[in-house]
């Protein structure tokens, strides 16, 4: 049972923002779970390209880089176009791609709230209505297809100097039940995870120096006593997209050892 409960195997995945961080880590995870593509999206061209390449060679799956920019309805419509031409079917869609934004209220900028809440609640959104027909062409009651958003813990946290970020995550742990009923009668699964600190690009300013005292003292107040890592969000990305999750729908998974329970 073991072999196939968490297998991926034959499944076409989307993986927004999968050059670095944690679309990355799923990517990865998917590849060497069986996933027979697993297309990576992002806005620097070299760096998704040298990404698709390393995680091409990891396992007989391919990884293939799409450039875009997800910030815009003509970015979400362009990508849903080029997986159109290159698919009959997509069995995952990772809406991960998003930034961190923070400042203090009275310097808030209306540009900083919208782009904020553009790339991380209204694409991840549009995405998925734009990649309906691909998600359902091949959905059945025993093999649904799954679509995965990308919450926080900040969703879950009250801050007064990352309102849009936090505002953007509690959206889309909103809508993630909401677009699951919607979508249930076509045997699309939907979930979120909220991660908690994870070794990224958007978290290198706090862990780059192991020994700096604001990461030790990080890493005492949180509960797991460490970051996540590639295995913690691969795993659970697995899960969700595999016969694991199956039962899984309108669920937001906490992956954060534990984060919110002491802040
Ligand atoms: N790291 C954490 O501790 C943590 C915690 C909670 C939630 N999250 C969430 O996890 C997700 C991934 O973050 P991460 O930490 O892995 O960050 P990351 O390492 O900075 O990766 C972000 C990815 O998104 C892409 N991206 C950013 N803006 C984009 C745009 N406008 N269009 C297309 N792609 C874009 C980036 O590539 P380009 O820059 O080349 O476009 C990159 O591939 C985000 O939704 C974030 O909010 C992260």
């Amino acid at each position: 049972m073991l072999d196939t409960l968490f297998s991926m195997n034959g499944k076409v995945c989307v993986v927004t923002g999968g050059s670095s961080g944690l679309g990355s880590y799923m990517a990865r995870g998917f590849l060497e779970a069986g996933a027979e593509r697993v297309y990576v999206t992002a806005r620097s061209a070299e760096t998704l390209e040298a990404k698709a390449q390393e995680l091409s060679a990891i396992a007989s799956g391919e990884c293939i880089p799409l450039v875009g920019d997800l910030s815009t309805i003509a970015g979400v419509e362009a990508l849903a176009s080029h997986l159109a031409e290159r698919e009959q079917h997509i069995d995952v869609l990772v809406n991960n791609a998003g930034l961190g934004t923070g400042g203090a209220f009275d310097k808030m900028s209306v540009v900083d709230w919208d782009r904020t809440m553009d790339i991380n609640t209204r694409s991840p959104l549009f995405l998925t209505q734009a990649l309906l027909g691909l998600l359902k062409a091949r959905a059945t009651v025993d093999a649904p297809s799954s679509v995965i958003f990308i919450s926080s813990v900040a969703a879950s946290e009250i801050f007064a100097h990352v309102m849009a970020y936090s505002t953007s995550k509690k959206a889309v742990e909103h809508l993630t039940p909401q677009i699951a009923l919607a979508l249930a009668d076509d045997h699309i699964r939907v979930n979120a995870i909220a991660p908690g600190r994870f070794f990224s690009e958007m978290t290198r300013g706090a862990w780059k120096d192991p020994e700096a005292e604001s990461y030790k003292a990080e890493l005492q107040r949180l509960p797991a006593h460490r970051y996540g890592d590639m295995h913690d969000i691969a795993g659970v990305a697995i899960m969700l997209c595999s016969r694991a999750g199956a039962y899984f729908t309108g669920e937001v998974l906490n992956v954060d050892g534990g984060h919110r329970l002491r802040r």
